[in-house]
């Protein structure tokens, strides 16, 4: 389908009078973005005016690439989205988290020439690069195919990036190592024609660890791994999950009545995926064309939404096995820790809310080939670890680690926090949410230096939720408040988050301050906490045994009325989800 086509395509019908939903639809029958190469080539020759308002809103996603707000997030834009600037985000995707040291030493170079040096390591253990003109774009992609990068359908209505352990295949305790199913995914759905139009974006997540790292709980398709014994024989299979997802309204996936048996695993997944594909209900709103909008919006049942399974993958799936879900889902890898390979470690280091320069990309890289085998991987908490590292050089790659500013220990504060992309660079932000949450966790580091819970802080710009502050044990959603006829940045609180076997999404409790009262508030929460001294609660525990008001008013350090977490007006603009 070439250019003259979809040109058609869009002058087909009226555009005023179409929801985002159909303009979006229509876009999406008009041209596989996929087949758009040549287009893009075109437009880095041609210069950033060439390009047509299709590409900007919408194609480009297909390829991992989204256009740059100027600095002020949503503000001084329209309808609800920022001012864009003529540089785009260009989002690498990670399988499993998988990457080589030339991988990510390409990475680092291109960071370097073409995005003023802005990396980010993101929560679904992709790269995202910043600042990419049109004109650099085609070899960029060029450079990332020549070491088996790829950047396809890391954005748009598409599978997404397919997450998995990212110590698969080397975690001392793992039931299997179940990253050749995330591989074998990833090359069944990225690029696939028969799955470029989907209704909305797709989130898979495959894992044989017993901790549940890459949270199955919040993705479309969530598969965790099981043992079970047949008739005296042992078998690893995966149990199944399906419909989760955060954004503005959070859902974890429904676990259907199933134990998928590893050959089954490619056939369930592209069952679902025919399913979510082939739903015409889902494609009437964007803002509600997730597959959880089955269960929450059109009356589907777990049974109805397995039996539709079952009748397109042609076969019944074996009732489901006892799961023993985590019962405290915090890894975040970072540290040294003995590997199931006799003699070798993996070493992780904490990537404070995931900012990377291309400096330590590169010494990252240098380090692994030095003291490993040249192999990295990413994490959904925005971290980076080395693999197979013998055990005697372990601390001495350590040490060397914490002189590039990457170290393998620090803070719970520092190693919980997390951040979406915010105001810096994100359209939709009503925040900024990287500086901001640097400064969050040296105030805190200042304010509680003994603090050694771990806890998982997450900082999200706006109720998209991309920084999942839904699952999170203390997570803040950005908001303006107006002082002095001035609009600031401020946050609202939501707590108690969790996955596991104690899965909850956050409670928004109603307390809302200013961006530079935050480490008050959460110092004065975590205070109330320490105050219960050594009762062996865990923070989760005492935010589950408190209420709302009670929680609220420990931020507070006073009795306050609860304030709504007033979500804004309208629709989320179509042509701006990352
Ligand atoms: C309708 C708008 C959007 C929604 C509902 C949305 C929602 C989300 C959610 C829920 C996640 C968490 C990933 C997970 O499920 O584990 C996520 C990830 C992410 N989002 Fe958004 N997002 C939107 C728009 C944007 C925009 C405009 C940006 C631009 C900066 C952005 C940047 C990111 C990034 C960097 C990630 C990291 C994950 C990855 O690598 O895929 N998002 N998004
Ligand atoms: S939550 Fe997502 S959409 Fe909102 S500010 Fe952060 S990156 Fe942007």
């Amino acid at each position: 389908m070439g250019f003259s086509f979809w040109r058609e395509g869009v002058n087909m019908t009226n555009a005023a009078t179409e929801t985002k939903a159909q303009k979006s639809e229509r876009l999406k029958r008009a041209l596989n973005p996929w087949d758009g190469l040549a287009e893009i080539r075109r437009f880095a020759g041609e210069g950033f005016d060439s390009i047509p308002p299709e590409w900007i809103g919408t194609y480009f996603r297909w390829w991992g690439v989204y256009t740059q707000g100027d600095g002020a997030g949503v503000v001084g834009g329209q309808g609800g989205v920022g001012r864009a600037l003529p540089f785009f985000m260009l989002r690498i995707r990670i399988p499993n988290g998988l990457l080589r040291s030339d991988q990510l030493r390409t990475i680092a170079n291109l960071a370097r020439r073409y995005a003023r040096g802005t990396a980010d390591l993101t929560v679904r253990q992709n790269i995202q690069l910043h600042w990419i003109t049109i004109e650099a774009l085609p070899e960029v992609l060029e450079e990332l195919w020549r070491v088996g990068l790829n950047s396809i359908g890391a954005c748009g209505d598409v599978t997404r990036n397919i997450t998995g352990c990212p110590v698969a295949g080397v975690d001392a305790d793992e039931i299997c190592d179940a990253s050749s199913l995330a591989l074998e995914a990833d090359r069944m759905l990225a690029g696939n024609a028969k799955f470029y139009n989907l209704p909305r974006k797709f989130k898979i997540s495959i894992t044989g660890c017993r901790v549940w790292c890459p949270y199955p709980e919040i993705n479309d398709i969530g598969l965790t791994a099981l043992p079970r014994v047949v008739r005296g024989k042992p078998e690893i299979g995966f149990a199944l999950r399906v419909g989760g997802g955060l954004s503005t309204e959070p859902y974890l996936g429904v676990p259907l009545n199933a134990f998928v048996r590893w050959n089954q695993v490619l056939p369930v997944i592209q069952g679902v995926a025919e399913l979510f594909r082939d739903s015409t209900q889902l494609r009437e709103h964007r803002e509600r064309a997730r597959l959880k909008f089955l269960f929450l919006r059109h009356g589907w049942t777990p049974d109805d939404f397995q039996k539709d399974l079952e009748r397109r993958i042609g076969f019944q799936l074996d009732p489901r096995e006892t799961e023993h879900a985590p019962s405290d889902v915090y890894r975040d890898h970072v540290g040294i820790h003995p590997q199931k390979q006799p003699g070798y470690c993996f070493v992780g280091s904490a990537v404070l809310r995931g900012r990377i320069t291309p400096e330590q990309m590169d010494a990252a890289a240098d380090l692994a080939e030095r003291f490993a085998s040249g192999e990295l991987r990413t994490t959904n908490m925005q971290n980076l670890l080395i693999v197979n590292v013998p055990r005697l050089q372990a601390d001495e790659l350590a040490k060397e680690l914490g002189e590039i500013g990457l170290p393998v220990s620090g803070s719970p504060f520092f190693r919980g926090a997390i951040a979406c992309s915010g105001s810096e660079f994100c359209k939709l932000a009503i925040t900024e949410t990287k500086t901001f949450s640097r400064w969050l966790v040296e105030e805190l580091e200042e304010r509680l230096p003994g603090f050694d819970q771990h806890l998982k802080l997450h900082v999200t710009g706006c109720p998209n939720s991309c920084g999942q502050h839904w699952i999170a044990d203390i997570g803040i959603e950005g908001k303006k408040l107006k002082v002095n006829g001035q609009m600031l940045d401020a946050y609202y609180f939501c707590l108690g988050g969790a996955v596991g076997l104690h899965q909850s999404i956050a409670r928004p409790v109603g307390y809302r301050c200013l961006a530079t009262e935050v480490p008050e508030a959460i110092e004065r929460l975590l205070r109330r906490y320490l105050a219960y001294g050594n009762t062996g609660e865990n923070l989760r525990q005492f935010f589950s045994r408190h209420t709302d008001a009670e929680l609220r008013d420990y931020l507070a350090g006073q009795i306050i009325a609860p304030v709504p977490r007033d979500l804004p007006e309208g629709r989320v603009p179509s042509g701006v989800e990352g």
